[in-house]
């Protein structure tokens, strides 16, 4: 997005919420973009002890529970990475729906589980399937679904929808492309070889040495669907 935070027009935010904050590279970044705005980046997790800029703070808080802002009271929500990872993901978009603005704009990022080809990988094409079964068996939502989700709550005429394939271990001359490629290969790599216990069952030891072996020996490639969507509430 050639350093911008989203593909939405943003024009002179006065309150911008992140949810699921994380690292909270993104709530760093918008808080730069727009210093005049205040920031509140929210996350179940403790916000990592960094530098910030001065419009932005923190808030830890489960989804779960009932939201602690008013209604409306956000010229931009975003969320990246969360929904996908959340059983009750249609019950928080409509909640976050309820914090924008008439005329703010709502700001959707999510992957969905890459399509991987290897005529050697079995171990990673194993593991890539078991996990995208194991999504489909806990009826959690694929990025591929955020835009019509978003069309579903009535409040959007103006809905948006960008999709980038992003390939791994394929060389691209696409710089920003090929860093976020090798970004998610750590990534993956990091989540795959976690402990085993922590995967509810979809990965077994063997399979996991399995990845290890030919993570970095064997011929594979992934694509990777990412899904923006941006919306504009109607005003
Ligand atoms: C994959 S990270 C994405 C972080 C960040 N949005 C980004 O794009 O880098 C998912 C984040 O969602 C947070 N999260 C997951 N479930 C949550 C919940 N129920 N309430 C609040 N935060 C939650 C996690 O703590 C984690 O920081």
């Amino acid at each position: 997005m050639g350093g911008k935070i989203s593909f939405a027009p943003l024009a002179n935010p006065q309150r911008i919420l992140d949810v699921g904050a994380g690292s909270g590279a993104w709530a760093i970044l918008a808080a730069k973009q727009f210093p005049q705005a205040e920031v509140v980046a929210v996350d179940m997790a403790p916000f990592p002890d960094r530098p910030v800029p001065p419009n932005l703070k923190s808030q830890q808080l489960n989804l779960i529970d009932p939201l602690p802002f008013d209604r409306e009271s956000f010229d931009v929500v975003h969320i990246r990475f969360v929904l996908e990872h959340l059983s009750t993901a249609r019950d928080v978009l409509t909640r976050i729906n309820d914090l924008v603005k008439p005329g703010g704009w709502l700001l959707l990022e999510d992957i969905d589980p890459p399509t991987v080809s290897s005529k050697e990988a079995k171990a990673i094409l194993l593991t890539v399937s078991n996990f995208t079964e194991f999504r489909k068996s806990k009826g959690l939502i694929l990025a591929s679904e955020l835009e019509p989700m978003v069309r579903e709550l009535g409040s959007y005429d103006n809905v948006n929808a960008h999709k980038v394939l992003i390939p791994v271990n394929v060389p691209t001359e696409d710089e920003a492309l090929a860093q976020f490629a090798q970004q998610w290969r750590i990534s993956i790599n990091r989540f795959i070889t976690g402990p085993v216990n922590e995967h509810a069952g979809w990965i077994t030891p063997e399979l996991q040495q399995g990845w290890i072996d030919e993570f970095d020996t064997l011929p594979w490639t992934a694509t990777l669907p990412m899904f923006f969507i941006w919306a504009q509430k109607r005003a």
